[in-house]
């Protein structure tokens, strides 16, 4: 069976579940998850219960897809992620930003918990995602090109949509949260860098480092997707900090920032929603 028609079965047992059709995806990463609760009129799936969904391992990855309106906007939104240091291949992983797609979402705003390489950031700073460096050596597009979903070689030249970004700016001064705007390095993982590794990352232009959504990314530009990303920058890299790195330490920053955090995606949502459906 082809990759469209996993994606259908899926699309079909989520629309049986809940009558949206979904504007805006939205994938929450470690310790965000929180805000797809505030959804109304909402339907949630386990991803068990979806046909051809990975399901996460990583505590603080949930592992629901959440269908309801934020500020009246339909959304689809992943709460938890899986990622390639799992075991799950790269075509695998992005199955569910593929589901966003397919569910009728044409804007995806994706979030996610990563080291600040850049030594003035500090823990709980939000950083606007400019671009991105894919250095997991991986891409989810390798094998036969479905044709229907997508061109064989996609363009990555605005991977991260200017219109999207210049939403969130607009979001984050009507929120009142500040926001930085740098380069997300994607590495494979899951052991952390080494603090020479994260001093090449500087050198090659990273602000940020993280184990997720640079594969996502591809998938939904491959599908036509316009991207916005948002990294909770949990912590300093490696050796930019005394202390060493923990998976409970960068779950629990990302928790003290949630209200921060929250507030800033609804706007966004909502603005993005605006443009999507040109109201
Ligand atoms: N490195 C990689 N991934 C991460 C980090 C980090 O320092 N913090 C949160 N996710």
């Amino acid at each position: 069976m082809s990759l469209i028609s996993h994606l259908d079965e899926a699309v079909a047992v989520i629309r049986s579940k809940s009558p949206l059709t979904p504007v805006v995806g939205v994938v929450l990463g470690s310790g965000l998850g929180a805000w797809a609760e505030r959804l109304e009129e909402h339907v949630v799936l386990p991803y068990s219960e979806i046909p051809f969904m990975p399901v996460s391992t990583v505590v603080g990855h949930a592992g629901k897809l959440w269908i309801g309106l934020a500020n009246g906007v339909p959304v689809a939104c992943l709460q938890g992620r899986v990622h390639l240091y799992e075991g799950h291949a790269p075509e695998r992983a992005v199955f569910g930003a593929r589901l966003l797609a397919r569910l009728g979402c044409r804007a995806a705003l994706l979030t996610n918990a990563a080291g600040g390489t850049r030594p003035t950031f500090q823990p709980g700073d939000l950083m606007l995602l400019r671009d991105h460096l894919n250095l997991t050596g991986q891409n989810p597009l390798v094998g036969p090109n479905e044709a229907a979903l997508g061109p064989r070689f996609p363009d990555m030249t605005h991977a991260y949509d200017r219109r999207i970004a210049a939403l969130a700016r607009e979001a984050a001064a009507d929120a009142g949260v500040p926001i930085h705007e740098g380069i997300y390095a994607g590495l494979l993982g899951p052991s952390y860098e080494t603090p020479a590794e994260i001093a090449m990352l500087r050198t090659l232009g990273a602000d940020a480092v993280g184990m997720s959504t640079v594969h996502e990314v591809i998938a939904l530009r491959h599908m036509g997707v316009r991207c916005g990303a948002m990294s909770c920058i949990t912590n300093l890299a490696a050796g930019l900090s005394p202390t060493p790195l923990d998976h409970a330490e960068v779950e629990a920053t990302a928790r003290d920032s949630r209200d921060r955090f929250t507030a800033l995606l609804s706007a966004w949502v909502k603005k993005v929603g605006a443009a999507i459906t040109g109201g």
